[in-house]
């Protein structure tokens, strides 16, 4: 890279509108939509799509609710000239969408383009040229008159090509390539002039797509340059303002909607951004940045793992793990604090489905868009014991007590840190078997039962058969349930050092296979508290394995 002074670069120069709107503005309601996934989006693939991957690409757009589709050049290839026409003559095109074929300003290719369209019930026909500087100057080597003559030249011949087609309801829509690095004044002139050329019939409207085709601002010179066009162009109700960015500067999410705030009624993108270079915009962050303000985007993406999987094997592209919205980490927190809030939100969360979102550090509900609450927190060496909790419940219905949390929570991660990676749900579940229940050592019971009940006292006396430090013998106590007639069995053997600090249980499961969880925290005289989980079919049974866990672990602490 150079050193200061750098000569190599140099600032960008927006439009100077020093009483600029779009600032105070917000959106209200979602623009038209048109994907671009077939055209720009398959032109930047390092193989294009086959006709069977367009088709299923098409049929994809269409599921999510496009009504605007640019199906591809036609006049570029065999392929896209005859995937347009298999859509039309296979009858593949709803009644309410609409295809778009993107051409060049040149003779031949419009005249084929049109015989691509005949027969489709609507199509906009995109007519483009490069008009900015560099393009004028290095790849031309034409007058700004010359390069605005073909526009209009173009724009012409479509309009004399449309009764070529009776069959088909032809829309205009023309690029200035480059607009937003081209001359405002020189972008606003080529543009009135393809207007006047095209002539619209009163209450007819042309699409005049802005793009910037390279991104080489900040987004705020994007929404200058669109609200300047918007101010200054003569017939603003006949046109469609329509945006088209790309992300060479990572900022064309940001670049659209300022250019929504500054007046822009139409936005053109591909899913998960795909396109030439850093990518077309992403419409579906737009669009879900849009739900998650309260606007119905009228595009659908309940279903976003599969339309992300079917754009994986149609375009041979992955999307990024981090990916707004459909990365596969976007909705996992790894940090403690975030589980811990995570956790704490969902639990508050009222389970109406229309109850406003309110979870900490998500800023949209993942069931929204396809993705499972399970796959939330994922537990490494930095995470928290709520996420431990949560897994623990979520995958395998523990509902351990919130005092347990930090223990088993540290040993969790000590585990994770000394792997040095990420644990399965189900090494953390191991982890908490293995070290909370079925500790048999010095203490071994082999058998409980009941052998009175006393009604009037509501007790009942329990006998055990147990191992105690390789002595074997049969114990039998008192008490108001299990537990307490087994400790009162313990300390009439003195062996009993403890005091019973807390006890829950719970069911896991329905119907036979139901099980129960006990948690047990016993204070051991003098020192240290220590918990003992136990799981049976039968709910006494496992409250006092939980009991024997936890004076395992405290005799062999
Ligand atoms: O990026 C661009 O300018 C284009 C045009 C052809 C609309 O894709
Ligand atoms: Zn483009």
């Amino acid at each position: 890279m150079q050193k200061a002074p750098i000569t190599k670069y140099q600032p960008f120069k927006g439009p100077v509108l020093e009483d600029r709107q779009w600032p105070g503005k917000t959106i209200e309601a979602s623009p038209i939509w048109c994907s671009v996934d077939l055209r720009d989006g398959n032109q930047a693939l390092a193989i294009p799509m086959t006709i069977e991957e367009k088709l299923e690409m098409f049929q994809l757009l269409v599921s999510v609710g496009f009504k605007q589709i640019e199906v591809g050049f036609p006049s570029a290839s065999d392929t896209e000239f005859n995937f347009l026409r298999r859509l039309i003559d296979e009858n593949l095109i709803p009644q309410d969408v609409t295809v778009q074929v993107l051409v060049q300003a040149r003779e031949h290719l419009i005249r084929r383009t049109f015989e691509a369209i005949k027969g489709a019930p609507k199509a906009i026909v995109h007519l483009y040229n490069s008009t900015n500087p560099l393009q004028r100057r290095v790849t031309f080597g034409l007058t700004k008159e010359a390069i605005k003559q073909i526009a209009v030249d173009g724009t012409r011949l479509v309009r004399e090509l449309v009764p070529t087609v009776p069959d088909t309801h032809v829309e205009f829509q023309y690029s200035p390539e480059s607009f937003s690095d081209t001359e405002m004044e020189y972008a606003l002139e080529v543009c009135e002039a393809v207007f006047a050329a095209w002539n619209p019939a009163a209450g007819e409207k042309i699409i005049l797509n802005l793009p910037a085709t390279v991104e080489l601002a900040t987004p705020n010179v994007h929404a200058d340059q669109i609200e300047w066009f918007c101010r200054n162009f003569s017939n603003r109700e006949q046109i469609i303002v329509s945006l088209h960015t790309h992300n060479d500067r990572g900022t064309g999410v940001a670049a659209t909607e300022l250019g929504i705030l500054a007046g822009a009624d139409r936005v053109e993108g591909t899913l998960f951004g795909n396109g030439e270079r850093t990518g077309n915009l992403d419409i579906v962050i737009v669009a879900l940045n849009l739900y998650t303000q309260g606007i119905d985007p009228g595009l659908d993406f309940t279903d976003l793992s599969r339309i992300r999987s079917v754009y994986e094997r149609c375009t041979r592209m992955d999307v990024h793990d981090r990916h707004p919205y459909s990365g596969d980490l976007v909705f996992t927190a790894f940090s403690g604090s975030h589980q811990d809030a995570i956790r704490k939100g969902m639990d508050q969360m009222d389970p109406d489905e229309g109850a406003l979102w309110q979870v900490p550090y998500l800023m949209n509900d993942p069931k929204d868009i396809g993705r499972d609450y399970e796959a939330i927190i994922r537990i490494n060496s930095q995470s928290g014991k709520g996420g431990v909790a949560f897994v623990l419940e979520n995958e395998f219905g523990y509902q351990i007590p919130k005092a347990m949390g930090p223990e088993l929570g540290k040993m969790v991660y000590d585990l994770a840190d000394s792997l040095s990676r990420e644990l399965t749900p189900r090494e953390i579940l191991d982890t908490f078997l293995s070290s909370y229940s079925d500790q048999t050592n010095p203490l071994n019971v082999s058998d409980f039962r009941e052998v009175s009940r006393y009604a009037a006292s509501r007790e009942i006396e329990l006998a055990a058969d147990l191992t105690w430090k390789g002595e074997s013998k049969t114990i039998q106590g008192r008490g108001n349930g299990p537990i307490n007639a087994f400790c009162n069995a313990l300390d009439t053997e003195k062996i009993k050092n403890f005091n019973l600090v807390s006890f829950s249980e719970h069911s896991i499961g329905t119907g036979s296979g139901t099980k129960a969880a006990a948690y047990v925290q016993i204070q051991r005289y003098g020192d240290g508290n220590f918990w003992g989980v136990g799981i049976d079919n039968d709910i006494e049974l496992a409250s006092l394995k939980a009991l024997v866990s936890s004076i395992n672990r405290s005799e062999a602490s």
